[in-house]
Formats: C-alpha cells, sequence, structure tokens
C-alpha cells in the first residue's frame, strides 16, 4: 500500500470499527482514558494520519480531512458514554457492597501520648506537698518588678536584677514602678499571695521561670517549685522537718539529707537542701569518681530559709506576730537526676526518641 491516500482510507475504517471495542474492554477510568490517548492522543493513531495528509492533492485531503474529524467526534462521543457507564458502574458496586463499619476497631494500634517528663516530675512534687497539706496557687511568667524582686528584698543593685539575668519586657507607657520582665524565679507567688491574704497559709507553685542562661545544665527557660508556710511561731526545726520528709519521699526513706547556710536576700537565715548523692554508694568505692555529685557525696536540690521580715513587712504581713520559711527548687535537676539526662536541652527538643523512654 503505496498510495497515502488508501493508506488513510483503511486506517479511519480500521479506528471506526475497533474503537468501541478498545473503550468496551477498559473496565476502569485509568484504562479508558489510556485507551483514548492511544486513538487520539498526541501521538496517537489518529494524529498520526492527520500528519501524512499534507502530502494528498487538495480535494481529497479535504475529503478525508472531513471524515477524520467526523471519526474524532464519533470516538469522543463514545469515549464519553463509557465513562459515564463506568462511573455508575462504580456507583452501583458501592451501593450494594457490605456497609463500611466505621465504628469497628483500627487494625493498627494507636500510639498513646503520655505526659512530658518534666511534668511527670513537677506534678509529683506538688503532690507530696499536697500530702503534706499545702494549698496549690499560680503567678504569671510575665510579672512586675516589685513581685519578683523588690518586696522579695532584693536590694536595687543586687546582682540577679541585673540586666544580664533578667529578660525585661517593655510594657508601654508604664512608669518605672510598673516595670515588667519574665519571672527568674516562682518567689513571685510568695509575694502575690502574701499580700492579698493572712496567715496562717502553707502553699505551693509549680511553674516556668527565666534567666539569661544557656548551657549543657542551664536553659533560659526552666521549672520551679516554690512553697511556704506561714504561721504564728514557726521554727527553723519545723523547715527542716518538712523539707526532709520531702526529700524522702521523693528520693527514698534511706536518703541522707544535709541543711547548708546560703543566702537568698528574702530570707534569714538561709539554707541550701543537700541529699546524699543517688548515683555513688560512699561503702562501694565509687564515690571519688561520681561525676554527678563530683566525689563530694552530696546533690544540691533546693534553697531554703526562714521568710526575711521585710517580705512580710512588704506585703503587709505582721512581722512581729508570724515567722514563716520558704524554699525554691528546680525541677530540671530533679529530672536530670532521676533519669541520668545529661543535657538539660533533651528535655525541651520534643524529640519522639528521647520523650518515648519516659
Ligand atoms: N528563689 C530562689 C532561687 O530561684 C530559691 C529560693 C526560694 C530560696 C525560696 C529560698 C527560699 O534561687
Amino acid at each position: 500500500m503505496s498510495d497515502p491516500g488508501a493508506q488513510i482510507v483503511a486506517g479511519l475504517a480500521s479506528l471506526g470499527q475497533r474503537h468501541r471495542e478498545e473503550f468496551k474492554q477498559a473496565s476502569t477510568e485509568q484504562e479508558l482514558r489510556a485507551a483514548k490517548a492511544r486513538l487520539l492522543g498526541k501521538k496517537g493513531e489518529l494524529t498520526g494520519m492527520l500528519k501524512q495528509m499534507g502530502a494528498l492533492p487538495p480535494d481529497l485531503r479535504r475529503e478525508l480531512g472531513e471524515r477524520a474529524n467526523g471519526l474524532k467526534r464519533e470516538v469522543e462521543a463514545h469515549f464519553e458514554a463509557r465513562l459515564a457507564e463506568l462511573a455508575l458502574a462504580l456507583r452501583q458496586a458501592d451501593l450494594v457492597a457490605p456497609p463500611v463499619d466505621l465504628t469497628l476497631p483500627g487494625r493498627l494500634p494507636v500510639a498513646r501520648g503520655h505526659r512530658h517528663p518534666l511534668s511527670q516530675v513537677c506534678d509529683e512534687i506538688l503532690e507530696i506537698f499536697g500530702e503534706l497539706g499545702f494549698q496549690t496557687a499560680w503567678g504569671p511568667e510575665v510579672e512586675f518588678e516589685s513581685n519578683n524582686f523588690t518586696k522579695l528584698a532584693f536590694p536595687p543593685d543586687h546582682p540577679a536584677t541585673d540586666m544580664q539575668d533578667s529578660f525585661w519586657v517593655d510594657v508601654r507607657g508604664a512608669g518605672p514602678d510598673l516595670r515588667a520582665l519574665l519571672r527568674t524565679h516562682t518567689s513571685n507567688v510568695q509575694a502575690r499571695e502574701m499580700s492579698h491574704r493572712q496567715p496562717p497559709m502553707a502553699i505551693v507553685s509549680g511553674g516556668r521561670v527565666y534567666r539569661r542562661d544557656d548551657d549543657v545544665t542551664h536553659s533560659p527557660m526552666f521549672h520551679q517549685v516554690e512553697g511556704f508556710l506561714v504561721d504564728e511561731r514557726v521554727s527553723f526545726a519545723q523547715l527542716k522537718g518538712v523539707l526532709t520528709e520531702f526529700a524522702r519521699r521523693l528520693y527514698g526513706t534511706e536518703t541522707p539529707v544535709r541543711f547548708r547556710p546560703s543566702y537568698f536576700p528574702f530570707v534569714e537565715p538561709g539554707a541550701e537542701l543537700d541529699v546524699g548523692c543517688v548515683f555513688c554508694r560512699l561503702d562501694d568505692g565509687s564515690r571519688e569518681s561520681c561525676r554527678v555529685c563530683k566525689g563530694t557525696g552530696w546533690l544540691e536540690i533546693l534553697g531554703c530559709g526562714m521568710i526575711h521580715p521585710r517580705v512580710f513587712d512588704a506585703c503587709g504581713i505582721d512581722s512581729e506576730a508570724f515567722t514563716g520559711f520558704a524554699f525554691g527548687l528546680g525541677v530540671e535537676r530533679v529530672a536530670m537526676l532521676r533519669y541520668g539526662i545529661p543535657d538539660i536541652r533533651l528535655l525541651f527538643e520534643n524529640d519522639p526518641r528521647f520523650l518515648g523512654q519516659f
């Protein structure tokens, strides 16, 4: 068949005969579209024939061109009809299929989440003090300078009030007496509670605090738990009793504790509480090489002391009639010691491979 006209005539006839069968054989929309592309697409059969028409004499070209276009319309109509047929069949199959039961349990077990290790430790600490008779209270993270420092008897030039330690917040239009910052400790709750209630009171509070610090054991944001108790005739012996009991409930009844003198402007006397290192034992000779307590056998866990009369005066509590004690501890440190976490930043990166271990 060297005559191009005859070749095209034969091609059109063949296409006219075959296309319905090809469409019928397609049983999905995808197959149907592929079949259409084979026949009418850019590289399809009909396009190939149209390309050859350039070589025909004009009369024949016109005649065959019209036939080709007619055939194209016919093929397209059949394609649409088959497409509708397939869609209907699909819908029909859906309607007679057994219904989907949305109440069935999933095949894969759903992974259960849990509280962050810091929340677990913080709640546990608050719970112990709850059992010892302390009520919980709350304080804001953006705080007035007065509640964070001034009422707590920080002298104006105290190093902790320095710009190096605090994140100050610009409050537009606020005068010097309304300066605000991200609280540097939870002791602001002392100032707040003592300013609006009268003794007796025994209160704990946990939450986020902020300081300009950033290394493997310090994060600019961390968590503290604060506690304080005010009444008539509260003594240092009671402070020791409550905090010793707390340490035993947290670390075990055998845990040795010791109080060391220390300084905080809002307590007098002030102390730090150490517990016996939970990582090494005196009797097995491992103490000297212990990296956690650096061979001292003791771990510092909190700051505490008898509330300074100046704090009572600043908050409107009669410092002649009442005494009290206060303490503050870092939650990250408790969690890091308990779980052997070497870098504080792991606690804040939210990596599920880390958090999944608690
Ligand atoms: N607020 C102190 C700190 O952040 C801890 C503390 C609280 C000390 C209460 C004594 C009494 O370091």
